[in-house]
């Protein structure tokens, strides 16, 4: 895989693929702008070498058809604050105009192409599509780490049209931090893997069994752990599919040295509801009809001096329902615990970074990831469609 030092960009069309699939409220104002952010570097360097800068990106999910409501305007504004330049808007993201618009650009013209996803050639990685695309550059540049697990044509196909082809300094920022943390990484690791549902992480717990001296495992996934020791879990969301699996895994782990840590306590309500009565009891004292939903204070304790003498933190999904506030202070505990440990902190998946944006330690930590899939993925040690199709220094 190329840097995208290593092209030459003078007076080149530069096709960018980014991720600003950006939260947004019901408004269309920008709720949180990091991803947009995080680029301004490769965009900035694109500028300063003289390239002509064609930005791509998707937003949402619209399935193949225009929703005015995901179109990338407010995030062309955005961007314009923030480079402090006028950024063209494209009204599509191929066609004639497009062309015409891309044809007619002048050295330090930005262009930003409507929602890939409008076209329905984007999501199943359509060569003609993604031939339609390459035309509007010289050159390609992915810096879409967070889209990169999905083989798309603005990611995957349209990359075989291009002899120049390189990485961005997002997508190389993100491999690099995730290598030094799963590949080489300073001992002992300890991974914190929280979340909804084992079945959707079952696959990177697998993975990770072979690398880390510590599993810290909460969120509601910790349930189906807890079932298959016996616990009595009341109401509490189980995946009894999985739960023979969970176990076996964790025995797994406990044999091959690694110290597995589950939740000892919970915060229960009989509904995960705001206005909810809630207690604290230990797990192994949930009521019948009662759910736990988030971790309890003693195991918050537990968790942290088991982090204590960590010196790699990889730490994917909250360790309770935290968007509720009754049930967010198992993940704001965990938060201050990482920030306030001397490890080499590296944090992937969408709801973990929205807890931590939202306690205001974002610097405390020595990566957050831009990617929930695609940092899942990496976690599962799957190649990223996206990197290998600039020829893959992928990291298993
Ligand atoms: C994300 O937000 O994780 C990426 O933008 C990918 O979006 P997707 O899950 O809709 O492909």
């Amino acid at each position: 895989m190329k840097s995208i030092k290593e092209l030459n960009l003078e007076d080149k069309r530069v096709l960018v693929r980014v991720d600003f699939n950006v939260p947004m409220d019901e408004h269309q104002n920008i709720t949180d702008d990091t991803r947009i952010r995080e680029v301004l570097p490769t965009l900035r360097y694109i500028l300063d070498n003289k390239g002509r800068l064609i930005i791509m990106s998707h937003m949402g999910r619209p399935k193949g058809k225009r929703a005015d409501e995901l179109s990338l305007g407010p995030v062309a504004k955005r961007l314009g604050r923030l480079l402090e330049q006028e950024i063209e808007m494209a009204p599509d993201c191929t066609g004639e105009e497009v062309e015409k618009l891309v044809g007619s650009m002048g050295q330090n013209e930005v262009i930003l192409l409507e929602n890939l996803r409008f076209n329905s050639g984007e999501e199943k990685n359509d060569p003609d599509f993604a031939r339609k695309l390459a035309a509007l550059g010289d050159v390609y540049i992915n810096d879409a780490f967070a889209v990169s697990h999905r083989a798309h044509a603005s990611v995957d196909a349209v990359v075989r049209n291009f002899s120049e082809a390189a990485a961005g300094f997002l997508l190389l920022k993100e491999l690099k931090y995730f290598k030094d943390a799963m590949e080489n990484p300073r001992r002992p690791l300890v991974a914190i893997i929280g979340g909804a549902k084992v079945s959707g992480k079952f696959g990177a717990l697998e993975n990770m069994l072979s690398r880390v001296n510590k599993f810290i495992i909460g969120g509601a996934m910790a349930n189906s752990f807890l079932k298959s020791m016996g616990f009595d879990m009341g109401s509490s969301k189980v995946e009894d599919e999985l739960v023979e699996a969970a176990g076996e895994l964790r025995q797994r782990a406990i044999r091959e040295g690694i110290k597995f840590y589950l939740p000892i306590d919970a915060v229960v309500a009989p509904e995960p509801d705001p206005r909810a009565e809630t207690k604290i009891v230990p797990i192994q004292e949930i009521p019948a009809n009662w759910m736990a939903l988030d971790i309890g204070p003693a195991t918050s304790r537990l968790f942290d001096e088991a982090l204590y003498n960590s010196k790699t933190i990889v730490w994917n999904g909250p360790m309770g329902m935290f968007e509720i506030d009754a049930f967010s202070r198992g993940t704001v505990s965990m938060v201050y615990s990482v920030a306030d440990s001397y490890a080499l902190s590296i944090v992937g998946g969408g709801d973990t970074d929205v807890a931590i944006h939202s306690t205001g330690q974002t610097d405390r930590f020595s990566y957050i990831s831009t990617g929930g899939g695609a940092f899942l993925q990496l976690l599962e040690g799957k190649p990223l469609p996206g990197v290998e199709a600039l020829g893959g220094s992928d990291i298993r």
